[in-house]
């Protein structure tokens, strides 16, 4: 029987948007060299072409990160940059425009969300971005792509720290540093999800908000030592390090004997593992990981309604350089996402 492909064929059900060839050239957020936000600023470039498996996406929102503006100033990845300009931007939403063969699972036209491999190749601040199949999956139907973009990293940063680092379950203690963050507000809804008990940091004016989010104690971090407040917890899930307050260092005295402290921001405490040897617990840092098999059980949970994502603000590409400025504040709520295209 001859094969039909799927671009003539869809998935029952799945909408397709009309894809027009791509420009030779599009909108992008570049940077010459390390600095300031001010250094970021819009250029003409060239639509960069997919090579083997890849997917051309076109794309409709891109979600921000810390490691974006880290990058931007010269630390974070920018070790990897292997050329100037560079355009930052992990985190996408938008239309796929081309795939690798005909028969691929996610044709032209369908809405799909993803991470790139910024900076081995380009980011995410820009009209178009080539794809690994593999770092993609289905945009949540329930989602704008404003949302949608807002996902990735974050969730999929939780979902390794909450599920395949911490093995959440029924009854286990987790006390999530940062809780009303980008990654923070996704473990915190997902370590609820699986059961666990979940203690979360954060200011005041974030703690209702946590407990609508699922944590069932909440810490205010400005004017509470949380060492009085928890002990023998399971695991900690540490979203800020020694970088404030010795954040890492007092949560090792909260872990139960033989519990696991998770480090996530690289560089944030370079002796852990010494200190939390010398404790008694475990300790391990993590880097996250772009799945998109991950990514479209993730947007099954978003679909359902099990968790939610918040997007805190929004800038328009052009605006990149405010948004680095309200990231590097420190004190979103959610995500902050870049508006690329209407759609
Ligand atoms: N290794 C990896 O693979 C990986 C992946 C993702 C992220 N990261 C890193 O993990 C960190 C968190 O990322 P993110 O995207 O969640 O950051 P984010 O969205 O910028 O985090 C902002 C949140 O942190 C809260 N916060 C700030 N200082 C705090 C403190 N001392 N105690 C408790 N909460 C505090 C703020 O709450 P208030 O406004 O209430 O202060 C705000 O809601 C970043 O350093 C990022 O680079 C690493």
């Amino acid at each position: 029987m001859r094969f039909r492909p799927l671009r003539t064929a869809p998935r029952e059900g799945a909408t397709l948007l009309p894809v027009s060839e791509p420009p030779a050239d599009m909108r992008a957020i570049v940077f010459d060299a390390p600095g300031d936000p001010g250094v970021l600023h819009e250029a003409s470039t060239p639509v960069p072409q997919p090579v083997m498996s890849e997917l051309l996406v076109r794309i409709v929102a891109a979600g921000t990160n810390p490691i974006d503006a880290k990058t931007r100033a010269g630390r974070g990845v920018s070790g990897a940059i292997a050329a100037y300009p560079a355009t930052p931007g992990f985190d996408f939403s938008g239309v796929v425009i081309s795939t690798p063969y005909e028969a691929h699972p996610l044709p032209p036209g369908t809405e799909v969300f993803g991470m790139l491999p910024f900076p081995r190749t380009g980011g995410s601040y820009a009209e178009f971005a080539v794809v690994p199949s593999l770092s993609v999956a289905r945009k949540p139907a329930t989602l704008s792509h404003v949302e949608a973009a807002g996902v990735p990293l974050a969730a999929l940063t939780a979902w390794g720290l909450v599920v395949e680092t911490a093995h959440a379950h029924e009854g286990q203690r987790v006390l999530i540093h940062a809780g009303s963050g980008g990654v923070g507000h996704f473990a915190v809804q997902l370590a609820a999800y699986f059961g666990a008990h979940v203690v979360a940091t954060g200011s005041e004016r974030n703690l209702p908000w946590l407990r609508e989010l699922g944590a069932q104690v909440t810490i205010d971090y400005a004017t509470t030592r949380f060492e009085d407040i928890v002990s023998d917890v399971d695991v900690v899930i540490d979203l800020v390090g020694n970088v404030h307050d010795d954040t890492g260092t007092r949560s090792l005295g909260v872990l139960r004997p033989g519990g696991l402290y998770i480090m996530v921001p690289s560089g944030a405490w370079p002796d852990y593992a010494e200190a939390a040897a010398a404790a008694g617990v475990r300790a391990t840092s993590y880097k996250v990981v772009p799945d998109g098999g991950v990514l479209a059980t993730l947007a099954r949970l978003l679909d359902s309604g099990a968790i939610q994502v918040f997007v805190d603000r929004v800038f328009e590409l052009s605006d990149a350089a405010e948004a680095h400025r309200e990231i590097e504040r420190g004190h979103a709520r959610g995500k902050i996402v870049l508006r690329v295209a209407e759609g």
